[in-house]
């Protein structure tokens, strides 16, 4: 079966003053249909670039200088953007980061989501009615909210509706950019259980991003490890948190509180991303990694297969069965 969503060898700078900045550099990954893949990242690892970049809505300082994004076996970056105009929303949408700024402020939710149905099909009055109040049930937001304008809506009402509009079409592929970030622990509980709802009642292919795994991994079948503007592994869920096999999988699974390691609670991976600019020759982990070796420093490692795994290490099969609890030494 053809993947539904192939990225190869994607790469996308920002032009700055201090020069190119790297944000996304040399990644691939590949979806399944109605797979949920979960991408954890660490902030500035190049999540939200790469989800800009599917569907080529770039910051204007923002290019893609590489790369192919095939959905279902169309390469979109080759796609002229009237053809585009077509894919996006009705067939990709897009949950974007910072909620607040996202939903018109003069419009009512509910009118938007509306507007974003029949902008794609023609829909008589009463039909978008009782769409956008299906959907407003599925987001858990009711009735009672189609009217009301983003400001009288709180953080977690407007994310919902934020939902809302992106599931409103029925798309194929649903992109998720940081759905929980500055949410109270109560609203993040809720969006997990929504997103959870839309994947086992809409079935969509869902591409999920966030710095938070542990949510991630509520979500998603699988989950894609990114660093740097690279993904480093890519497993099952499970696999992931199980049985971590590159090495900085293995901190970030070390570094997770649990009731058995409540010493380790406070722990976060010590260092941070290398500049983007100047990213390290080699693998791009090295200068963090307590396995590397000389040729990390010199060659990139391409992914390898382990079980089912796929890992981004030279080392990978030496260092798969160290605990990722050992990691930290
Ligand atoms: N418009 C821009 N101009 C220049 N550099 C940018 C721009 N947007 C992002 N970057 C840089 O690109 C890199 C990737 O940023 P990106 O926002 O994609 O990461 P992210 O994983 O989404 O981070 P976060 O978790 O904070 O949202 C970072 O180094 C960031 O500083
Ligand atoms: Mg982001």
């Amino acid at each position: 079966m053809e993947p539904k969503l192939k990225i190869e060898n994607l790469h996308v700078v920002y032009d700055t003053k201090e020069g190119e900045v790297r944000a996304v550099d040399g990644l691939s990954l590949e979806l399944n249909e109605k797979e949920v893949i979960g991408i954890a990242g660490e902030t500035g690892s190049g999540k939200t670039t790469l989800a800009l970049s599917i569907l080529r809505i770039l910051p204007t300082n923002g290019r893609i200088v590489g790369g192919k994004i095939y959905f279902d076996g169309e390469d979109l970056l080759s796609l002229p953007e009237e053809e585009l105009l077509k894919i996006r929303q009705a067939k990709i949408s897009l949950i974007i980061q910072q909620s607040g700024k996202a939903l018109h402020p003069m419009f009512e939710s509910g009118w938007q989501v509306a507007e974003a149905i029949y902008w794609h099909e023609d829909a008589t009055p009463e039909e978008l009615s009782r769409r956008v109040s299906k959907i407003f049930d599925n987001v858990w937001l009711g009735k009672e909210n189609v009217f009301k304008f983003p400001e009288e809506m709180s953080m977690g009402m407007r994310q919902r509706a934020l939902i809302a509009l992106a599931i409103s079409t029925n798309p194929e592929l649903i992109i998720a950019d940081e759905p929980f970030k500055g949410l109270d622990v109560i609203i993040q509980r809720q969006i997990i259980e929504i997103l959870k709802g839309i994947k086992l009642k809409y079935k969509p292919t869902m591409l999920l991003m966030s710095h938070n795994i542990n949510a991630l991994g509520e979500i998603a079948h699988k989950l894609a490890i990114m660093y740097a503007g690279q993904i480093f592994e890519v497993a099952e869920k499970d696999e992931i948190f199980q049985n971590p096999k590159h090495p900085y999988t293995k901190g970030l699974i070390g570094a997770i509180p649990s009731l058995k390691r409540l010493k380790r609670r406070l722990i976060s991976m010590p260092g941070n991303l290398p500049s983007m600019i100047n990213p390290p020759k080699g693998c791009r982990f090295w200068p963090r990694c307590p396995y590397a070796k000389e040729i990390c420093k010199r060659e990139a490692p391409k992914a390898i297969k382990i079980g089912n795994s796929l890992v981004r290490c030279h080392f990978a099969e030496e260092v798969a069965d160290i605990s990722p609890w050992d990691f930290w030494g």
